[in-house]
């Protein structure tokens, strides 16, 4: 048997949709079907709030949300088949009015989708009833959050007929309704990336200009490895927020607008003014945005061992300088890069838990996952993933 977990088509997760909104709406059925991936973010990290590179791709793993309109016309239901989802695992609230906006509670996970339904300026929302099913691993640090508000914004676009004008305002609306609703200051990456995100390509994002790049990722003798450490620790809450406050500080000291404006030149000229921490953190962002830039244009010329080696420096740097690792990151990194036919390894997304990413030899993954797996200290979890689309609607 495989040890690469098989990841279910879109259209078998659709069909799965369908079947579970059939089961918990009796009499009813889902006309509507919206559906947004997860990410992986190649490198790139911790620089979208500091106005710099991130580039990421978009995985086959995508949330589907399938539902209705209501014939109560003020009245929501959303039912969520994640197990890992806080409980009620369904709720019921009112379509948002400018005397009565939603606000956020419990369960937690229903934020997400309030959140979207608030932030939704383009149209009023009417009632609707639907199921959200998702093949993306929850909180293991690939966006299943990002994906969940995507795909309800996508949803909500057809119920009410009304497009965002453009993608980015669409990434900007999820993005502010992660902010307000479960409250995380999150950057624009994962909304992004689960917007734009195209078969075959990984997205350089350019977080200043919010211009976009697709630079193709097809070669076939190449695989992106997604290592799942399955442990998430509890610190990513408060550590995330403090660690943009650093960067802040480390920007004003240096009189930069952002981290973006400023060089490793500046930085050492500034470093008697700035505590050692401060000095570390923004020594991570500066040296991670030239990185991304130098990675996406290995990527361009296929230089594989080039894009490894950076992909190995921002792990070193976000381990060292921005200490957003742990052990079971660090030593899935380690093992990965064991192995022959691995070009680069490193952590992934917000740090404390969650994913690795490997990029190697694609007639190489099952000697490296069977590598890692021998000497994992954890149980992890593997996948394969093709640079997939962005958010979709469904017949
Ligand atoms: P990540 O986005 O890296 O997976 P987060 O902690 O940012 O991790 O977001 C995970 C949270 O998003 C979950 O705890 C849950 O509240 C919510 N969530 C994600 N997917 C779903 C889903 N399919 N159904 C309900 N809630 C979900
Ligand atoms: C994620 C966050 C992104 C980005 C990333 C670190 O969790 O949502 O916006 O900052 O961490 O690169």
């Amino acid at each position: 048997m495989s040890l690469i977990t098989e990841i279910p088509s879109v259209v078998e997760l659709v069909k799965q949709a369908k079947a579970a909104f059939a089961e918990c709406f009796p009499g009813n059925e889902a006309t509507i079907v919206a559906c947004a991936p997860g990410r992986v973010n190649l490198i790139g990290e911790h620089t979208d709030y500091n106005e710099g590179f991130v580039f990421p791709m978009a995985l086959p793993q995508v949330t589907v949300m399938a539902g209705c309109r209501n014939e109560d016309a003020s009245s929501i239901v959303v039912q969520t088949m994640a197990t890992a989802a806080d409980k009620p695992t369904c709720v019921n609230f009112h379509s948002p009015t400018a005397d009565t906006p939603l606000t956020p509670g419990k369960p937690l996970w229903a934020n997400y989708v309030k959140g979207v339904v608030q932030c939704f300026k383009i149209a009023p929302v009417p009632g609707f009833k639907a199921v959200l099913l998702s093949s993306v691993p929850i909180g293991g640090g690939v966006s299943s959050s990002a994906s969940l508000e995507v795909a309800v914004y996508t949803f909500l676009e057809v119920l009410t007929g009304s497009s965002a004008p453009d993608l980015n305002s669409k990434a900007l609306s999820c993005q502010e309704a992660e902010h307000k609703f479960p409250g995380m200051p999150c950057g624009i990456m994962d909304q992004f990336i689960s917007v734009m995100g195209k078969e075959g390509h990984a997205l350089l994002i350019d977080c200043r200009s919010m211009e976009s790049t697709l630079i193709p990722l097809t070669d076939i003798n190449v695989a992106v490895l997604i290592t799942n450490s399955n442990v998430r620790h509890e610190l990513t809450g408060s550590e995330y927020p403090e660690r943009r406050q650093s960067c802040f500080k480390a920007a004003e000291i240096m009189k930069k607008k952002s981290l973006r404006e400023a060089t490793l030149q500046d930085l050492t000229a500034f470093e008697a003014e700035m505590d050692k921490t401060t000095f570390w953190r923004a020594r991570h962002v500066i040296g991670e945005i030239k990185r991304t830039l130098d990675a996406a244009n290995a990527l361009k010329i296929g230089n594989y061992q080039l894009f490894g080696k950076l992909m190995v420096e921002s792990h070193n740097s976000l381990r060292d300088d921005y200490e957003v690792s742990c052990q079971e990151l660090d030593e899935l990194v380690e093992y990965a890069l064991e192995c022959p036919g691995v070009y680069g390894s490193r952590m992934t997304g917000g740090g404390f838990g969650g994913c690795a990413v490997t990029l190697l030899d694609a007639s190489k993954v099952e000697e490296t996952v069977l590598h890692i797996k021998s000497k994992y200290s954890g149980t992890a979890t593997f996948y394969v993933a093709q640079p997939s689309s962005g958010a979709q609607v469904l017949k």
